[in-house]
């Protein structure tokens, strides 16, 4: 079965074609990043007005790198949820004009699980059921994953999203936006026992995050640290940030698999690019003897190969939707 599959669900318009959930034949992205950096994160109403102009051209590059036509294509998936609602609305409404001349099945998908479908491409023996640590710009989740589209979620981020928390404080230490892979390559060049930085933990919920502390600890540091007049070597605090983000998510991630029994690890979401978290989960597992599944650092961002790979198993479990399809800003991975 090869979906067409849409995502415009923040500032990457992407189209892609995707064979039975786990084959990619075409994988198509539009990043609009460049131009949102200048304003120092993503403006929702450029992002929409750029998926317009984009997205047939995106899709169609996508059709024609698969080497297919619409008519061979057996159903489009769409990012429905969650994301910038006039961005979202660009990617559905599209999908449904598709539906609507191709009599295909529409299928909506969550864009989470899309992120966490990105390791069914990359890991073809991987299935169900496994534990998740979601780690996005926008969402930080541990998530019980028990079936292809039944997820329970068991810890979740009390403030800010970890990826959120990188872009803000590496926005701190004057990295352009969005800061985290820039962060990244800083703390490798640096030394992280230089700055104690807080471990901030969620009273009564071992598996919460927060993060807001961490990155206010940097903020008053960097302000602190320029008002008596010294100087702040910038690759140690982003090596000393980087080590307290990778110690929360790992040590909560390890606990939770223990307590709940699980040998199967998975990690996804744009903050899985991170090559700190990468390395440390690598290590503990193999210490352990957990199986350990992270997507390439080609699928860790938004893509729309992932929402065909969902979109697939969606689909499997008859949850397709009518043209009256809306887009949601907000919804939880488990909704029914
Ligand atoms: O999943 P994603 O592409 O978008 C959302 O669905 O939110 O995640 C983007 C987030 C951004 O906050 C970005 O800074 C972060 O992932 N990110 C990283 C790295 N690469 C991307 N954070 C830390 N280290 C990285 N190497
Ligand atoms: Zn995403």
């Amino acid at each position: 079965m090869k979906l067409l599959a849409i995502e415009s669900s923040c500032d990457e318009t992407a189209a892609a074609v995707v064979e039975n959930g786990r084959h990619v034949l075409s994988s198509v992205i539009n990043s609009q990043m460049e131009e949102h950096r200048q304003y120092g994160g993503v403006v929702p109403e450029i992002a929409s007005r750029r998926h317009t102009e984009n997205i047939i051209a995106v899709t169609q590059k996508a059709l024609n790198d698969a080497s297919v036509c619409l008519e061979e294509i057996d159903g489009i998936a769409v990012t429905y949820a969650p994301g910038l609602i006039g961005a979202l609305l660009v990617g559905v409404n599209f999908a449904k004009g598709l539906v609507l001349a191709t009599q295909k099945p529409l299928i909506p998908v969550h864009h989470i699980r899309g992120h966490i479908a990105a390791n069914y491409i990359a890991h073809p023996e991987l299935e169900p059921p496994f534990l998740c640590l979601v780690v996005s710009g926008g969402h930080s989740h541990l998530i019980e994953v028990l079936g292809y589209t039944k997820f329970r979620i068991i810890g979740r981020t009390r403030d800010d999203a970890a990826g959120e928390a990188f872009d803000k404080a590496a926005r701190a230490m004057g990295f352009p936006y969005p800061g985290g892979v820039f962060l990244d390559q800083a703390a490798r060049q640096g030394d992280p026992s230089v700055y104690k930085l807080p471990r901030p933990k969620v009273e009564g919920s071992p598996y919460d995050f927060s993060f807001s502390g961490l990155k206010t600890a940097v903020v008053n540091l960097l302000h602190n640290a320029s008002q008596k007049g010294e100087t702040v070597e910038i690759n140690n605090l982003a090596a000393s940030f980087q080590q307290a983000v990778v110690e929360i998510l790992s040590s909560r991630f390890l606990a939770a698999a223990e307590q709940f029994g699980y040998k199967k690890l998975v990690i996804a979401g744009g903050v899985s690019a991170n090559s700190g978290l990468r390395k440390r989960m690598e290590d503990e597992c193999k210490r352990r003897g957990y199986a350990l599944y992270q997507p390439p650092l080609s699928l860790c961002g938004d893509n729309a190969a992932m929402i065909g790979a969902q979109g697939y198993y969606e689909f499997l479990a008859g949850h397709t939707a009518g043209l009256d399809l809306n887009g949601v800003a907000s919804l939880p991975i488990d909704a029914e």
